[in-house]
């Protein structure tokens, strides 16, 4: 790299993730206009919004399941705006999805171990289980770190609903990763599964940043250090978690409806 293609990759090198200008249109829809949003390293932050906000959406663009049409992505000083997801992946970007993404005929551990064997360099070894002592044992502390090590050797078809949204987040921390986007993991939990949610997510590695997608700000405001509010594909606010709350243009827009 000359001195000045690496001077300007520098720009924005002290945050873990720097949109500028981010748009994503559907045809003539623009889902995304105009995102402007820095997350320093270990930053943990909440987005709040509407149903058709652009929060998945926003997702998307960061992993790269759907590129931008406009604007700039960096991920700690990088500019990965065209990269493919697995390129984004091997830099220490996770996500988890809204919707599922489990194997449910498989054990706990074998999905914990997958993961880990599939972010690591001897994916494409004949290795099965059991026989690769640092993959088990990693595999066994994230089972441990999302507090399912009682239920290891059961099918993810038998878990309950928030023992498999655990079961994401074990996912999303194999491998080394930096920096994770949670959308929506306490969609459908019971008061007691949310609980054990945020004791997950606030025992977290401190180095470890992340955006959450959440709806139920009782949750989103306690595990996050700040808060970003979207509206119609744009940032409508930003602050501390209690600014947030307490602002009455936020509250008239979360109580005046187009949310579940
Ligand atoms: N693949 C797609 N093709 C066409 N339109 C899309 C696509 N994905 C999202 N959209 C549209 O973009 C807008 C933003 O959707 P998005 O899923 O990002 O919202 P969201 O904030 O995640 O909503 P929710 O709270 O319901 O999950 C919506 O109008 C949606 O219909
Ligand atoms: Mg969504």
């Amino acid at each position: 790299m000359d001195s000045v293609a690496h001077r300007l990759s520098a720009v924005g090198a002290g945050a873990a993730l720097e949109l500028r200008g981010v748009t994503r249109l559907f045809g003539a829809l623009a889902a995304l206009t105009d995102v402007t949003i820095t997350v320093r390293p270990g930053e943990r932050r909440a987005v709040l919004g509407s149903n058709g906000a652009g929060k998945t959406t926003l997702f998307n663009c960061i992993t790269g399941d759907f590129p931008p049409s406009s604007g700039t992505i960096r991920f700690f000083g990088e500019d990965i705006t065209q990269f493919p997801p697995y390129e984004r992946i091997r830099r220490g970007l996770r996500r988890t999805y809204q919707i599922s993404a489990l194997f449910p005929g498989l054990t706990v551990q074998d999905n914990v171990y997958l993961a880990c064997r599939g972010v690591s360099r001897g994916r494409f070894s004949f290795l099965r289980p059991g026989q690769n002592d640092a993959l088990m044992h990693a595999t066994d502390t994230l089972v441990q770190a999302v507090h399912l090590s009682a239920v290891k050797d059961q099918r993810v078809a038998e878990l309950a609903h928030g023992q498999q949204r655990q079961l994401e987040i074990a996912l999303a921390l194999a491998g080394a990763p930096r920096f994770i986007l949670f959308d929506e993991p306490a969609a459908g939990l019971s008061p007691t599964e949310r609980r054990e949610l945020i004791e997950i997510l606030t025992s977290l590695p401190s180095h470890i940043g992340y955006i959450i997608i959440e709806h139920d700000m009782d949750v989103a405001l306690r595990v996050v250090e700040s808060v970003t509010m979207m509206h119609n594909g744009r940032i409508f606010k930003e602050g501390l978690p209690r600014e947030i709350e307490s602002d009455p243009e936020v509250q008239e827009l979360y109580l005046g409806g187009g949310h579940e």
